[in-house]
């Protein structure tokens, strides 16, 4: 399509189509504010470094004359019908990106039939997302009535799966942002699911309008969970329908207690190298957990995934389907919902002809002799 459309009408792409370029295109639109809060990782950035390190030390194996002339990536993930293996990954405060923020990446989603995950550190409310398909996700508050309410909210709403993101019991050490002693939520960006949250509100002495400061507050004592543990699980399963997915394993022993403690799957991941600086790759966690759990759970992965290439070695390596973070973020800064849809339609194209190219008629042919140790 886009050679035929350089060819015909001599027009070309106006976001690059390499994927791990956009980075540097988005770095042109964005404030430095908005670049320190999205891009940069905790402390020294290892992790983060680690992450994309980790695909560049696999390498595709592609197969030859197997007639792989029509794929199906098609798939259903806990009971969700999906075109391709691959999800919206909850960001927050995507308004610092593009003001349409995550209405923008909802509706992106949304047309090419992609899930959209809402992050509780939104700027928009819960209420305000229309996407046929949308999984919630949760950051676990130290209130129980806020924690419950949120979850009423979702399932009112039509979010059919719960993304519980256990990595970020409070934020990592940011030195992007401690640098410039700025963080989004302090200035109420991102607290639209609490602001619009009847059972928070009911807990601040005066309304929002009158007194935004005190709502700030309450929200920073009500975030911080650090104290949780597996056995707090069990209110959510208590008060949520569907299925139940842990983001942030990369320890093979949580994997099993996350089974153990009746999750319906697991997001293999560090929160693309966010908080702990110095932790493991995702990916070079991710096998291990697939051997142990793979049966059990719906293993899921992201942190690191820039390229449909790099999708495939994640599904080889044991991962039903994965999910994007940054990447949709930089179309979104480009170009609001055309710049999220280009970057998923340039991802989902690329691993499907990395599909086609390497012999395979669907992602699930993908297995551990599809990649090999570089
Ligand atoms: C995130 N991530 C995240 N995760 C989550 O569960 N809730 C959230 O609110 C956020 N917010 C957030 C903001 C920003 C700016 C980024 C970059 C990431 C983590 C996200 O879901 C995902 O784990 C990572 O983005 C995956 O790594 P990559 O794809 O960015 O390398």
């Amino acid at each position: 399509q886009i050679y035929l459309q350089g060819m015909l009408q001599g027009t070309k792409p106006e976001i690059t189509t390499d994927l791990a370029r956009l980075e540097s295109q988005a770095a042109g639109k964005l404030s430095a504010e908005a670049m320190g809060y999205i891009v940069p990782s905790a402390g020294s950035g290892a992790t983060a470094r680690a992450n994309l390190v980790a695909f560049d030390r696999w390498r595709l194996v592609p197969r030859m004359l197997r007639g792989s002339t029509e794929r199906d990536l098609s798939c259903t993930i806990l009971g969700t019908p999906m075109p391709a293996p691959v999800l919206v990954a909850p960001v927050g405060v995507q308004t610092l990106a593009h003001p349409d923020g995550e209405l923008a990446t909802a509706r992106a989603a949304d047309t090419l039939g992609i899930t959209y995950t809402h992050s509780t550190q939104a700027s928009h409310a819960i209420e305000q997302i229309e996407a046929k398909s949308k999984w919630y996700q949760l950051y676990y508050p130290t209130d129980r009535d806020v924690c419950l309410s949120l979850l009423q909210r979702a399932k009112a709403s039509g979010y059919g799966v719960l993304v519980v993101t256990l990595d970020t019991g409070t934020i990592g050490w940011r030195p992007a942002d401690l640098d410039r002693g700025f963080l989004p939520f302090l200035t109420g960006e991102g607290l639209a699911n609490y602001f619009s949250d009847p059972a928070f509100t009911a807990k601040l002495a005066k309304p929002i309008s009158d007194d935004p400061g005190a709502a700030v507050m309450q929200w920073a004592q009500m975030f911080p969970n650090v104290g949780l543990g597996w056995d707090d699980l069990g209110f959510l399963r208590d008060n949520w329908d569907g299925p139940i997915v842990l983001k942030g394993i990369t320890a093979v022993e949580d994997a099993k207690l996350a089974a153990e403690h009746g999750a319906d799957g697991i997001v293999v991941s560090n929160h693309g190298g966010r908080q702990v600086d110095g932790a493991v790759a995702a990916l070079d966690a991710l096998p291990a957990i697939a051997d142990a759990v793979g049966e059990q759970l719906t293993v899921l992965f992201d942190s690191g995934v820039r390229t449909g290439a790099d999708a495939a070695k994640a599904l080889a390596l044991g991962a039903k389907a994965v999910l994007l973070g940054r990447p949709l973020m930089y179309g979104l800064a480009l170009a609001g919902q055309a710049g999220v849809e280009h970057v998923l339609r340039c991802f989902l194209a690329e691993l499907d002809l990395t599909l086609a190219l390497a012999g395979y008629a669907n992602h699930r042919e993908l297995n551990r002799d599809s990649v090999t140790r570089a």
